[in-house]
């Protein structure tokens, strides 16, 4: 690089994005800009400048990285965030920009699990079990329109509110934010009478607990597959992320 400021923008909204982030800002000659999507309403503090909402696709990206001058582009995005990922993939080589992709990896089936693995949210509705009747839905809020359709009991947990005009499963909310605990993830499936979870396979360790209780409790998963990512390069841990940072400087 040749200024004297590296400018490293992160696409973000998971914890790993907030963690490289704080990593990276404490490096000499680097600026960090997060980019938040604007989803969660009261999104956790992040050093480092911040911008919140989307681009205008993949060429509003490329403008945005052209106006500010940006040196990296790294995707931290959720791995469910594809779209995101896709654009920056292509603004990054249309701006000829080193650019990463931080995905952790996925949650693998171990013995006594019991998933029921499907490509999509979509595909998720008519594969719960029919002989469950009391569903856990833990796939954020975003895509419950197609369980809406069900006749199931439904407990839904997300950060903030569905929107108010998309139509909602019967059952209840609940609003929460992880990491969570094994005993409290017990407690809960316990407490409602849950007989099969909705779950997107997004990896890490703040939303494991899950998978464990129904490992426990020998409950089936359905657990929707990732999305395709684009190639380049990647890694799957922060350390990583700021190794390939500081071999760019
Ligand atoms: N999907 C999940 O399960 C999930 C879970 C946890 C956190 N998140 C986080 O929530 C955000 C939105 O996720 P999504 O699944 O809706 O994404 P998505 O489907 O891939 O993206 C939809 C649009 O949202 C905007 N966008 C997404 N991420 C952005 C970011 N980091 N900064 C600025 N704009 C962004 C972009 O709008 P423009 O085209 O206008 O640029 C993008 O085209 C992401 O930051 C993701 O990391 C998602």
């Amino acid at each position: 690089m040749n200024s004297e400021t590296t400018r490293v923008l992160i696409l973000g909204g998971t914890g790993d994005a907030a963690a490289l982030a704080a990593q990276l800002s404490v490096l000499p000659g680097v600026a960090i800009t997060t980019a938040l999507a604007g989803r969660t309403q009261q999104p956790s503090a992040l050093p480092g400048a911040v911008r919140v909402g989307g681009f205008s696709g993949s060429n509003g990206l490329l403008a945005y990285l052209k106006q500010q001058h940006i040196d990296i582009l790294i995707d931290a995005t959720h791995p469910f965030a594809a779209q995101m990922s896709w654009n920056a993939a292509m603004a990054a080589v249309e701006a000829r920009l080193p650019h990463l992709m931080l995905v952790r990896p996925e949650w693998k089936k171990v013995a006594g699990d019991r998933w029921i693995e499907v490509e999509t949210v979509e595909a998720a509705a008519p594969a719960i079990p029919t002989n469950a009747k009391r569903i856990f839905l833990t796939i954020g809020r975003q895509q419950l329109a197609p369980f809406a359709l069900l006749p199931h009991w439904f407990l839904m947990r997300s950060i903030d509110p569905p929107a108010t005009d998309m139509a909602l499963p019967n059952g209840e909310l609940l609003l929460d934010r992880g990491p969570y605990t094994l005993e409290n993830e017990i407690a809960l499936l316990k407490q409602h009478r849950i007989e099969a979870i909705v779950s997107k396979n997004s990896g890490g360790a703040a939303t494991y607990a899950k998978v464990m209780a129904a490992r426990e409790l020998a409950l089936p998963i359905v657990m929707v597959q990732r999305p395709a990512m684009p190639s380049g390069d990647r890694v799957s841990d922060v350390a990583s992320a700021v190794e390939w940072v500081k071999q760019m400087l």
